[in-house]
């Protein structure tokens, strides 16, 4: 299989329930390394060399397994049934109503109390695809319906990580998968963004309210901090967003959903490592790390501290299931839902 990279398997310990979880290793010809688990499909590492060859990992995570297991900002992880807030946790579908648990303040979040990113994966190893494999049973987190999720990840020597999601259900549900990955290019655990540069193709987003739900609107970009149409260092920029916080913010990268299209781009200017997103979605929830806790310490040791990493979060828009005009999150039996995303490495020119 020349010309294909293909992952290797090895073990990355055992849950507290006794729970062998495996560790799929993809290395292609230009020494990009990512390393992923079946529990919660975490994407634990990815190494990449800088214009100088100097490789560093520019994901944030832990080195085991019990970093996982543990209440953490979703480090790397799937997250779903669906991913980013739902007001209330409330949602009524086809005249029924429903509850699902409120894990952040009032609303639901990535899923619930235990999401995707805290579940066990079935994996196999498909040529150079690792197939990522979950059944949620109907009532989970009380969402209606059996869902049956596969994630597809590959590494190609071009440089790109795919990420493709599909998934079939036994009753209408709604649905929004993403990977929660915290990049900095500089290498996990450097304490800031300053030299990163972003571009976000986005002519609108979505504001919020006081209590983090889209107000419903689709505002223009223009005039306000989230205008990235331009590449914008984040050390100038994150001062003037939301008073300092820094972004935690959907940007409505479509009008396009279906195709695959470049809607964003990371670069970190000292080392030259890029990163181009591409999707198929109409959102990118751009995440500074703003909620990130005192006293996180990841690989090696090192402190996560806020506004030193960014999630580039591919997705609908967070509480779509109560917002009539924007894009739909439901799928019905028969349909199938599609994400196709693409993170890939390179150098700035
Ligand atoms: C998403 C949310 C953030 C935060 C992080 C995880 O990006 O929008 O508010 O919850 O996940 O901490």
């Amino acid at each position: 299989m020349a010309g294909l990279v293909v992952p290797t398997r090895d073990s990355f310990g055992r849950l507290q329930d006794g729970t062998e979880i495996s560790r799929f290793t993809f290395q292609n010809k230009n020494k990009v390394t990512v390393r992923i688990i079946n529990y919660g499909g975490i994407i634990t590492d990815i190494l990449v060399p800088d214009k100088n060859g100097e490789i560093k990992d520019i994901n944030l995570g832990f080195d085991n397994i019990k970093g996982y297991e543990a209440r953490h900002p979703y480090f790397g992880a799937i997250c779903g049934r669906v991913a980013n807030r739902i007001a209330g946790g409330k949602f009524t579908l086809d005249g029924k109503e429903y509850q699902l648990p409120v894990n952040n303040g009032q609303n639901h979040l990535h899923g619930g109390v235990k999401g995707f990113d805290k579940v066990v994966w079935e994996a196999r190893v498909d040529d150079d695809t690792l197939v990522l494999r979950y059944v949620s049973p109907d009532g989970e987190e009380q969402y209606p319906g059996e869902l049956t999720t596969e994630v597809r990840y590959r590494l190609t020597n071009d440089n790109e990580l795919s990420i493709d999601y599909t998934a079939t259900t036994t009753k209408a549900t709604p649905i929004n998968l993403t990977n929660h990955s915290y990049f900095n290019l500089a290498g996990q655990g450097y304490p800031n963004l300053d030299d990163h540069v972003i571009w976000i193709d986005a002519f609108t987003y979505t504001p919020l309210d006081e209590n983090n739900i889209p107000t419903g609107t689709l505002a223009p970009v223009s005039g306000t901090p989230f205008d990235l149409r331009n590449p914008t260092r984040l050390g100038d920029r994150l001062k003037s967003v939301r008073n300092g916080k820094g972004y935690d913010t959907n940007f409505c990268v479509g009008g396009r959903t279906g195709n695959l299209t470049r809607v964003a781009s990371l670069a970190h200017t000292p080392s030259g490592r890029k990163i181009d997103v591409f999707t198929t979605e109409p959102g990118l929830q751009c995440y500074t790390g703003c909620n990130m806790a005192a006293g996180v310490f990841g690989k090696g040791g090192v402190e996560y501290r806020k506004l030193a990493s960014v999630c580039l979060e591919t997705q609908h828009y967070a509480n779509s299931v109560n917002q009539p005009n924007f894009p739909s999150t439901i799928l019905r039996p028969g349909q199938s839902y599609r994400h196709t995303t693409v993170y890939k490495f390179g150098l700035t020119s």
